[in-house]
């Protein structure tokens, strides 16, 4: 006998649509609703454009939605019906006021706990889905237990570790699924629950128990062990330019290593995503909220070294072209912060355009996901400084007006004088480069901050390329860039 369970998730968005679309389909005996206060998000969620691409989710949707998959902005109904409720707000960086430029902002999750607290009528799991900080749950639990009207509330951490891009199948098959509870009675029985949702189709060796401040902690230092193996190579990408070494050969070479593994070390323009910068900063925050300033330090360096790689490869462009790209035709290929999404949250393309902006480039850009508008938006938005815990500038009128969007690589590339791929889309690695070479300013120059490209190949056809913590063209040695 299965007793039907009734799910209810707060927030539609790229962990709350992905991972509520997979528990309907492997868990056909519960009814899931994912509840949304953004109007467009939640028609998106019922229309045949969903509101982000993901490979494999349109599938997931068809398959549950209108059976036991829903998308409603009956937000306070379907709390209050649910047994169990996940909370998958956004948590940024507060940029103002105590611990900006670091801390979490924990105010939509603080309104959806007030929410849960004033609608609920009967027993309630509520489950931690956002990355939070270590210790959420305490505020949590008080939260609710003191507007609780004699209901009992069990808190439980389960943070989310897909990746953007491959969602579908790291949920589908999930290296662990983590799950932080109280060592009560009740906490116990809340953490039995959830491990029998996910026990529809996670092998249960893979299911990890832990008490709550470790399930918490894990989330953030999970992202921060991931980052820092990208500023670690990245770091020696630096190296390898300076001294004839090849990234790629070196980070084969230590990637075969058992102990470090070859996976994640790839040399590249900088991360980006909503999480890796945020979750170290909340991590750096709370260590020094903890009195811990020399762990708050050494962790603040992979957000400083992802930071330095994005300003070294703008003036790496800016250098080789004679020091200067004014009124130059850059284009550029790729928006998104990885390939197979269309996310651009803190992208490294949005601090590359800024800077190439800045000395008055002329930008022809190309995404394949995502919409003109967007890139706009994301270039037109004042941006928050997490170092001078300020903001910059906003670009000026003249330097937005002095870029296009187009729905081509090649009429990107038409008439440019240089080409910077940012983001690894598989077809920038199929392109033909003959035809875009022939169509360029010369000298024509290829930056390749993701090292899809052949740079043999294309120094065949004439193109001077730069492929990050590679060996140097004569060309770019003679024109060493300052970072
Ligand atoms: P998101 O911004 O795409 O989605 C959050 C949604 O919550 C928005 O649609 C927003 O309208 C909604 N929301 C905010 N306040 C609300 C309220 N009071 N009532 C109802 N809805 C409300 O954010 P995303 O990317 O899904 O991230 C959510 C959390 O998951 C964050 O804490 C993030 O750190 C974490 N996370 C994100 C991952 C990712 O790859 N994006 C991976 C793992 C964790």
């Amino acid at each position: 006998y299965i007793k039907m369970v009734k799910i209810c998730c707060i927030g539609a968005g790229y962990v709350g649509g992905p991972t509520m679309a997979v528990i309907a389909l492997k868990c056909p005996a519960i009814e899931v609703v994912v509840v949304d206060i953004s109007v467009p998000r939640i028609t998106a969620w019922n229309s045949d454009h969903l509101p982000i691409y993901e490979p494999g989710l349109d599938e997931v949707v068809k398959q549950c939605r209108g059976k036991n998959l829903f998308f409603s902005l009956e937000v306070e109904k379907h709390v209050s019906e649910a047994d169990i409720v996940f909370v998958s707000v956004n948590t940024p960086t507060k940029t103002q006021g105590l611990g900006a430029g670091k801390a979490a902002d924990l105010t939509y999750w603080e309104s959806s706990a007030r929410m849960i607290a004033d609608v609920s009528k009967s027993d309630k799991i509520v489950v931690e889905k956002s990355t939070v900080p270590v210790k959420t749950a305490e505020a949590i639990e008080k939260i609710l237990t003191h507007n609780s009207k004699g209901i009992n509330f069990q808190i439980l951490s389960n943070p989310e570790f897909l990746a953007e891009g491959t969602a579908i199948s790291d949920l589908l098959n999930p290296d662990r699924v983590l799950i932080g509870g109280r060592e009560t009675p009740g906490g116990e029985k809340a953490v039995k629950a959830l491990k029998d949702v996910y026990a529809n189709w996670v092998p249960e060796e893979r299911i990890i128990c832990t008490n709550l401040w470790s399930a918490e902690l894990s989330k953030l230092a999970a992202n921060a062990f991931l980052a820092q193996r990208i500023s670690s190579v990245n770091a020696m990408s630096a190296l390898c330019e300076a001294t004839g070494a090849d990234v790629t050969e070196v980070s084969h070479a230590v990637g075969k290593d058992t102990r470090i593994g070859p996976k994640f070390l790839n040399a590249s323009v900088g991360f980006g995503g909503s999480c890796f910068q945020k979750d170290i900063l909340n991590l750096v925050y709370i260590c020094e909220c903890n009195g811990l300033p020399e762990v708050a330090n050494y962790w603040k360096q992979v957000v400083k070294i992802n930071d330095y790689q994005k300003t070294r490869f703008v003036n790496r462009v800016v250098a080789s072209m004679f020091n200067t790209v004014s009124g130059k035709k850059v284009a550029i290929l790729g928006f998104a912060f990885k390939k197979d999404t269309g996310d651009t949250r803190e992208t490294p393309a949005i601090d590359v355009c800024r800077g190439l902006l800045g000395d008055n480039a002329s930008l022809s850009i190309y995404d394949p996901q995502v919409t003109e508008d967007q890139i706009r938006r994301d270039l037109a938005m004042k941006k928050f400084d997490w170092d001078q815990r300020s903001h910059l500038q906003p670009l000026s009128p003249t330097a937005i007006r002095s870029l296009s969007v187009v729905w081509d690589a090649y009429d990107a590339a038409k008439d440019a004088h240089a080409v910077c791929i940012l983001t690894e889309w598989d077809e920038f690695r199929t392109l033909d480069y003959q035809r875009i070479y022939d169509n360029m300013q010369k000298p024509a120059f290829l930056f390749d901050g993701r090292n899809v490209v052949d740079a043999e190949k294309l120094r065949g056809i004439g193109f001077i390329v730069y492929s990050i913590g590679k060996p140097l063209d004569l060309w770019l040695k003679d024109m060493p860039a300052i970072a």
